[in-house]
């Protein structure tokens, strides 16, 4: 996915792929993650996951868990088919089934439509880098923040 929606170095990506993997397989065993992949032939079409992250609690927003889409991509030759759409309502299931009740995302210009036809719309949410990216540690911090919360 990083591959087509941004300009990273290829070692950049490779480094990133070893802490993600981590990252995901930590989520998973605790039930905080999940991921949906379609075969087309028994070969993988497409893919996205859903991670389960500690929110804080609001005036009418039920619980302190949201649900965060990521990770989507569809191998170009299958894309148009509606393998996207697919794995967004299956993430959506998931998550309302542990009783979810918001999910968000960052759309890719080429994401955009598909989430914005299953009722995604924009948030006013801001941001502000605080650490420039070259002083980032490659590692994820041993910290886990987002265990416990219900
Ligand atoms: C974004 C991405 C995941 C979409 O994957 P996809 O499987 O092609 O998505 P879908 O097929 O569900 O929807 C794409 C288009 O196909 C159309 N479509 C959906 N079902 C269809 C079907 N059964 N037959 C034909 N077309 C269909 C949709 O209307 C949509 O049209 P539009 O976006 O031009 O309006 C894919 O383009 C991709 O991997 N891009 C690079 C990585 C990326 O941007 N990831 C998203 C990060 S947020």
């Amino acid at each position: 996915m990083w591959e087509a929606i941004s300009h990273h170095p290829v070692r950049t990506l490779d480094l990133a792929d070893s802490v993600y993997r981590r990252w995901a397989r930590v989520r998973m065993r605790s039930g905080r993650f999940a991921g949906f992949i379609i075969e087309v032939g028994g070969v993988p079409a497409a893919s996205g996951c859903v991670w389960l992250m500690p929110v804080q609690p609001r005036p009418g927003r039920r619980g302190t868990t949201a649900a965060y889409l990521l990770s989507m991509f569809t191998e170009p030759n299958q894309r148009g088919k509606g393998h996207a759409g697919r794995i967004v309502r299956a993430a959506m299931r998931w998550a309302r089934s542990r009783g979810v009740a918001v999910m968000s995302l960052h759309a890719s210009d080429l994401g955009e439509s598909v989430y914005r036809r299953l009722g995604f719309e924009r948030t006013r949410e801001m941001r502000r880098i605080l650490v420039s990216p070259s002083r980032v540690r490659t590692r994820p911090s041993r910290k886990r923040d987002d265990r416990g919360a219900g």
